[in-house]
């Protein structure tokens, strides 16, 4: 299938699912621990060649932890002279003011870089690492002083959502270009940990409200910083449009060279291609993995007649398959699936006593105790 397929603009190099942190909110796959063998700096050159010929133009490098790869900079020096516009996407841990002008001269366009809460014992406790707070406080300065464009993310949850007012200030006071208050979406570990981490209605209304507010201020003050505000889709009634469409604009490369058309689609019981065996070409037009959730003909009757599916096409693959275990049902955030009591019994499970101490940290232990206990799916989807 080739006719109508998009161009894969935006590519996200996982570089490692190494990590110095242990967010109990990490996207990353919950058996992160077994996939051990990086793809090297010359086969992600090769990666970034052929996803360039390919159209790419946006380069995202992320993790785990991106820093803690030595060759970031022949990474992003190698990346900026195909073309690329690059971001780092980071935790801060790793990061030291050599490093910063290392990159600044390899040629990284932009830095993001996240924050757990807006006090370091919040901070550090949901991080798991001590001075995490501090590390990142001092690196946001550098990065302002070399002059990067910068994003700082939060992502928001019950244990930091009433700190909002602290945390844009803290954002105003580092010079934030753009600040993303990211709503806990709810893949990997976030999932695992989803009752502990879902703020109440009440709470979200509020944190909405705190943020217009600073809109409407800093608009009076010709202030250029600008506040994204992300809702969960667990309080939505419609789906989101889940990376612009499976396969449409989004190319992720895991860190051991698996090919995926999101971050989260590892955990499906879809056999997707290594790009230590295929060329990026063949696996974005003719994969079964990026081909499989194409078009409308995969979709359940209620979603291939729905007149919204030209905006959301379908939702988001991934929460089907973690809430009902088929990947192919509607999602159930939308109103109209079978499935969304689901979403509503979450929401009501937020209402109840959860404390940090009950979240299950993201790290190596965790995770290889989940490749003992998970009883994986058998790939029941092959590629040929
Ligand atoms: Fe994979 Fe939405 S996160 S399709």
């Amino acid at each position: 299938m080739t006719e109508g397929v998009g161009l894969p603009l935006w590519l996200l190099a996982e570089l490692t699912y190494r990590c110095p942190l242990q967010c109990p909110y990490c996207s990353n796959p919950l058996d992160y621990a077994q996939h051990k063998h990086e793809l090297t700096t010359q086969e992600w050159f090769d990666v970034f060649d052929q996803a360039r010929q390919m159209g790419a133009v946006q380069l995202g490098f992320s993790g785990g932890e991106p820093l803690v790869r030595q060759d970031l900079e022949q990474l992003v020096a190698h990346a900026h002279q195909q073309g690329f516009y690059t971001n780092l996407i980071t935790s801060g841990m790793g990061l030291t003011e050599q490093r910063i002008a290392g990159l600044k001269q390899a040629g990284l366009d932009h830095i993001q870089v996240s924050f757990q809460a807006s006090d370091a014992v919040v901070n550090d406790a949901l991080a798991g690492s001590k001075h995490a707070f501090e590390q990142k406080y001092q690196m946001c300065r550098l990065i302002k002083q070399y002059d990067y464009p910068m994003v700082l993310n939060f992502v928001i949850h019950r244990h930091n959502i009433d700190q909002i007012e602290q945390i844009i200030e803290l954002c105003l006071e580092l010079n934030a270009d753009t600040v993303e208050l990211a709503i806990c979406q709810f893949y990997g570990w976030a999932f695992l940990n989803r009752q502990g981490l879902l703020p109440t209605q009440e709470q979200l209304i509020r944190a909405e409200r705190i943020t217009n507010q600073y809109r409407e201020k800093l608009k009076a003050q010709n202030h250029p910083c600008k506040l994204i505000f992300v809702v969960p889709d667990y309080y939505e009634e419609r789906p989101k449009a889940c990376m612009n469409g499976w396969g449409k604009i989004f190319f992720t490369v895991a860190p051991d060279g698996m090919a995926l058309p999101c971050h989260a689609a590892r955990q499906l019981p879809i056999a997707f291609p290594n790009v230590r065996e295929h060329s990026l070409s063949k696996i974005w037009y003719e994969s079964t993995g990026f081909n499989h959730f194409r078009g409308d003909a995969w979709m359940p009757e209620s979603c291939r007649s729905c007149p919204d599916k030209a905006r959301d096409f379908g939702g988001c693959r991934c929460q089907a398959y973690m809430l009902t275990g088929d990947a192919a049902n509607a999602d159930p955030v939308c109103g109209k699936s079978a499935y969304h009591p689901l979403i509503e019994q979450a929401r009501a499970e937020s209402e109840l006593d959860s404390t940090l101490e009950k979240l299950v940290f993201r790290n190596s232990r965790n995770s290889k105790q989940f490749t003992v206990q998970q009883n994986i799916p058998v790939q029941n989807i092959t590629d040929e």
